[in-house]
């Protein structure tokens, strides 16, 4: 059977939008009505008026998409595709942060549960984290899980406060790149323009010349000849499809969970209106108050 083929036909028929990650397989990006980053796939989400959305990509994302779309079915082929950084907050953690600190808004990464964000105030992506921040009256702030994003909002938003919580919460793919690697990669490309995710650490955004989300990096990295992309290396297949004359070199760093869903799983999920997200009342109702804050704050 020809998957890919078959996946664009069910989808037509069955009213299915496929919305998929900047990081998921060559080939199932090639078969989506839409690719994005976090932000943009949960803008398109709650625009589309397909019946059913079918998201490739971790599982928050899916959440998401089914809090900002609750009349809509949502799908996603592998359940299972967690995020490591997704589960260092939960909503005990939440609530003690904010008992401990009276009057501070809770800002949460949308790489979280929905139950978490449901304790929280407003969410933010990699991609507009310092203008939530920024949007905000109170001068202190909550901020997690990832403290890697909290470090770059501190220094793009100087004049608040940020207290991440937990201090150490981080994504493993991005945390564990090196400086070392970064500057092995720019003496092998000395012309290179070097771009990271603001996930990785302090010290390898400290040593970049750009620092921006998946949908950043493909919106800006046409303008330079050659770039070293430090980041998750799904992002480079939308690269260079995007910019063609343009090369990329990227480093070793792979998210699994990005890489579980294949062709067959899309097909089948599609084809028999499996593996559906559910998210519960309360806590959805709760969790779009703070997904529809971040998208007001973020327009
Ligand atoms: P983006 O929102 O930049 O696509 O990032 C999502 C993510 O999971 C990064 O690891
Ligand atoms: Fe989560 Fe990291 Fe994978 Fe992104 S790359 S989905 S933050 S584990």
């Amino acid at each position: 059977m020809n998957y890919a083929e078959e996946i664009r036909r069910l989808a037509k028929e069955k009213d299915a939008l496929i919305l998929v990650h900047n990081y998921e397989p060559a080939e199932i990006q090639d078969v989506a009505d839409i690719c994005g980053d976090s932000l943009e796939l949960a803008r398109k989400a709650k625009e589309a008026d397909a019946k059913t959305l079918v998201i490739c990509g971790v599982y928050f994302m899916a959440e998401t998409a089914k809090i900002l779309s609750p009349e809509k079915t949502v799908l996603i082929p592998r359940p299972d595709a967690g995020c490591a950084l997704a589960d260092q907050l939960t909503p005990e953690m939440v609530r003690e942060a904010k008992a401990a600190h009276p009057g501070a808004p809770f800002v949460v990464y949308v790489n979280s549960s929905a139950a978490t964000k449901a304790e929280c105030d407003i969410t933010c992506t990699s991609a507009n984290a310092a203008d939530v921040v920024r949007s905000l009256k109170e001068d202190t702030v909550l901020f997690g899980p990832d403290a890697n994003l909290a470090a770059w909002v501190r220094k793009n938003v100087p004049e608040k406060t940020v207290i991440t919580v937990p201090e150490d919460g981080g994504c493993p793919v991005h945390h564990k790149v090196t400086v070392e690697e970064v500057e092995a990669a720019r003496k092998e490309f000395p012309n290179a323009t070097v771009i990271c995710h603001p996930e990785c650490s302090p010290a390898v955004q400290e040593a970049s010349d750009m620092i921006g989300s998946t949908g950043y990096m493909i919106r800006n990295c046409g303008e330079e000849k050659e770039w070293i992309i430090v980041t998750e290396c799904g992002i480079l297949h939308p690269l260079k499809k995007h910019y063609p004359e343009t090369i990329f070199h990227g480093i070793e760093a792979v998210c699994d969970h990005m890489k579980l869903i294949t062709l067959k799983d899309l097909y089948e999920t599609l084809n028999e209106g499996k593996n559906e997200v559910i998210v519960e009342k309360e806590i959805a109702d709760s969790a779009r108050k703070a997904i529809e804050r971040m998208i007001e704050a973020s327009a």
